[in-house]
C-alpha cells in the first residue's frame, strides 16, 4: 500500500513535471508579439518578434529607430538569434571592420520569459531576461508637448563649459569608483585649474525606476547623492545624463538605460535633490515617440528646460539631439546653454576634421550662454596623431566649443597634459567677447582661420589638412583688415604651440605646417594707430 502510494506520488510528480513543462513549451511556443530584453544592471531592449514554425525573426521595434534585423530559431524551448550590425569604414575609401555580430542564446524560464546570454563581437558577454510586453508598452504614445515659448536664460555658462565625460573613454563600461578617481585627477593633474570643471557621468548610471517612478541608480552607481557630494568636495561641479525618450542610446553593456520620458519634472527635480549642476539630454529612443520635426524636438527639450529651471538649482543644460533640425536656430529658446551640432565624434581624424571645419558656417550662432557643440575631445585617446589632437584643440578652442576632456584623466601623458592645458589656447576658448571664426583663405588643402578677440587681438589659426607638410602664408594687411585692426601700425604675435614671438614685419607669414597639423597665433595690436 505504502509502496503503491510512494510510486502513484512519484508518479504524479513526474506527471506535474512533464505538464508543467508542456505547459512551458506550449506558452512558449508562439513568441510572436512584443519583447523587453532586460540586461543585468544595463540598459533594454524592446523586439518585436515574428515566429513561423521553428523561425523567429524580428520586425522594426518600437523604439530607438528599431534595432530589427534580429532573427533565429525557436526549438525545444532555446532561443537562439543572432543580429549583424556592419559598421562604417574609418576614412572613406578604407576597407570597412568586420561586422559587428550579436548572438542571443535563451532558455525558457516560465511562460513568456527566457533567461539569455548576449554576446556582442569584442564585448564581454551579457547576462539579460527576455519578457513579453503589451504592445502599449513598447509603443508608448507620445505625450503632448509644451506650446512652444523662449525659456528664460538660466544666466549659467557665459563661456564654454570646460569639464570631462565618461563617454568618449568608457561608453557604459564605468561606475562610482572610477568617476572619483577622475575627479581626483582632474584635480592633481591641473585640468581642474585650467578650467576643466564639470565632469559629467554620462549613459550608464540608472538601472530604472523604483515602485514610486523615481530613477535610481544601478549597482555601479548605489548613490549619485554622495557621488555627488565627492565630486563637490574637490571643488568640481558635476553633471548627470538622461533622454526625452523612455530610453537613452545604449552602451557596451547591453540595451539602453533609462530616460526622462513621462517623468521630466520628477526626474529634473530628484537631479536637483542630488546636487547636481549640469545635465546632458539625449535625444535617442525619443525619436520612436515624437517626430524629428523642429516643432517635436523644441517641445521636448523646453519640456525638460522648463522642469530644470522649476527646480530652482543652477543647472547647465547641454542638449543633444546630433544638429538635427537646424538645433543653432532654437537651441537657446529651450533653455539650452549647448546643443550638440554633429552626430557622434570619433576617435579619428577623419571624423574631427570633418567635424571641426563643418562648424566654421555656423559659428555666428555661438554667443555667450549658448553655445554650438561639436562634440566631446578624443585628445589622449590614443586614435591621432600628436599634430592632430592639437588641431582638434586649437579648432575647437577657435570655435568658442565646449571643452569636454574625454580621456582617462589619470594616466595622462606629458604631450596630452600640454595639449588640453595649453593656458594661451584655453584663453582662446575662453574668451569674454566671442566674435565668430571666420576663413580668412584656402588654398587646397590648407586654410587660415580667423578669430578677432578681445583686447585688439586675434587668433589665426594655419591649417594643414593634407598628406604632406606644406607652407601655408598670410599676408599682414589682410588680416588686419579683416579683424578689425587696420588702424594699428605695430602688430606683436606668439606661435602658441612653440610658446615663441613670431616676426610681424615684412608683407606676409609662412610657415611650414606637418601632416594634418597647425601653427597658432595670437596676434594684437602693439603700437599706436597710423594706418598701415
Ligand atoms: C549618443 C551621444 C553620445 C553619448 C551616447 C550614449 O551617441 O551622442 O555623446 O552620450 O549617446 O549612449
Amino acid at each position: 500500500m505504502r509502496s503503491s502510494i510512494k510510486h502513484a506520488a512519484r508518479n504524479g510528480t513526474a506527471l506535474v513535471l512533464l505538464l508543467g513543462g508542456a505547459i512551458a513549451l506550449l506558452a512558449q511556443s508562439d513568441i510572436t508579439g512584443y519583447w523587453i530584453l532586460r540586461y543585468k544592471d544595463a540598459g533594454v531592449t524592446y523586439l518585436q518578434l515574428e515566429q513561423k514554425g521553428d523561425t523567429v525573426q524580428s520586425v522594426a521595434s518600437g523604439r530607438g529607430g528599431g534595432r530589427g534585423g534580429v532573427s533565429g530559431t525557436l526549438h525545444n524551448g532555446k532561443l537562439e538569434m543572432k543580429s549583424t550590425a556592419n559598421r562604417p569604414p574609418a576614412a572613406p575609401g578604407a576597407a570597412a571592420p568586420p561586422a559587428r555580430e550579436t548572438v542571443y542564446e535563451g532558455v525558457s524560464a516560465g511562460p513568456n520569459r527566457f533567461d539569455m546570454t548576449v554576446t556582442t563581437t569584442g564585448r564581454p558577454p551579457a547576462k539579460a531576461t527576455l519578457e513579453r510586453v503589451s504592445a502599449a508598452e513598447a509603443h508608448p504614445a507620445r505625450l503632448p508637448l509644451p506650446q512652444l515659448q523662449d525659456v528664460p536664460d538660466n544666466g549659467l555658462a557665459r563661456t564654454p563649459p570646460m569639464g570631462w565625460n565618461s563617454w568618449n573613454k568608457f561608453h557604459d563600461r564605468f561606475d562610482d569608483k572610477t568617476v572619483r578617481e577622475m575627479a581626483d585627477a582632474l584635480v592633481s593633474s591641473g585640468m581642474a585649474k585650467a578650467g576643466y570643471q564639470y565632469l559629467v557621468v554620462d549613459e550608464g548610471w540608472t538601472s530604472g525606476r523604483d515602485a514610486n517612478g523615481k530613477i535610481i541608480g544601478n549597482a555601479r552607481f548605489p548613490d549619485m547623492k554622495k557621488l555627488a557630494e565627492y565630486v563637490h568636495s574637490k571643488g568640481l561641479k558635476i553633471g548627470i545624463y538622461s533622454s526625452p525618450g523612455p530610453q537613452a542610446c545604449s552602451g557596451d553593456l547591453g540595451g539602453g538605460y533609462q530616460g526622462s520620458f513621462g517623468h521630466e519634472e520628477e526626474d529634473a527635480q530628484t537631479f536637483a535633490d542630488w546636487g547636481y549642476d549640469y545635465l546632458k539630454y539625449d535625444w535617442c529612443s525619443a525619436g520612436g515617440v515624437y517626430s524629428s520635426t523642429r516643432e517635436d524636438e523644441q517641445g521636448a527639450y523646453q519640456k525638460m528646460g522648463e522642469a530644470l529651471l522649476k527646480t530652482g538649482r543652477p543647472m547647465v543644460y547641454s542638449l543633444c539631439q546630433y544638429g538635427a533640425a537646424d538645433v543653432w536656430k532654437w537651441g537657446a529658446k529651450t533653455g539650452g546653454n549647448l546643443w550638440r551640432t554633429t552626430f557622434d565624434i570619433g576617435d579619428r581624424w577623419e571624423s574631427m576634421e570633418r567635424i571641426g571645419f563643418a562648424q566654421i558656417d555656423i559659428a555666428g550662432f555661438t554667443q555667450p550662454g549658448h553655445w554650438n557643440d561639436p562634440d566631446m575631445l578624443e585628445v589622449g585617446n590614443g586614435g591621432m596623431t600628436a599634430h592632430e589632437y592639437r588641431t582638434h584643440m586649437s579648432l575647437w578652442s577657435m570655435l568658442s566649443a565646449p571643452l569636454m576632456a574625454g580621456n582617462d584623466v589619470r594616466t595622462m601623458t606629458e604631450e596630452t597634459k600640454s595639449i588640453l592645458m595649453n593656458p594661451d589656447v584655453i584663453a582662446i576658448d575662453q574668451d569674454r567677447d566671442p566674435k565668430p571664426v571666420q576663413r580668412l583663405s584656402q588654398n587646397g588643402k590648407t586654410e587660415v582661420i580667423i578669430r578677432p578677440l578681445s583686447g585688439n587681438a586675434f587668433a589665426v589659426g594655419l591649417f594643414n589638412r593634407g598628406d604632406r607638410p606644406a607652407a601655408v602664408s598670410f599676408r599682414w594687411d589682410a588680416l588686419k583688415f579683416n579683424t578689425g585692426l587696420c588702424g594699428f601700425r605695430r602688430l606683436q604675435a606668439q606661435d602658441l604651440w612653440k610658446h615663441q614671438p613670431v616676426e610681424t614685419t615684412g608683407d606676409e607669414f609662412t610657415a611650414t605646417v606637418p601632416v594634418h597639423g597647425v601653427v597658432l597665433l595670437r596676434v594684437a595690436a602693439a603700437g599706436g594707430r597710423g594706418g598701415f
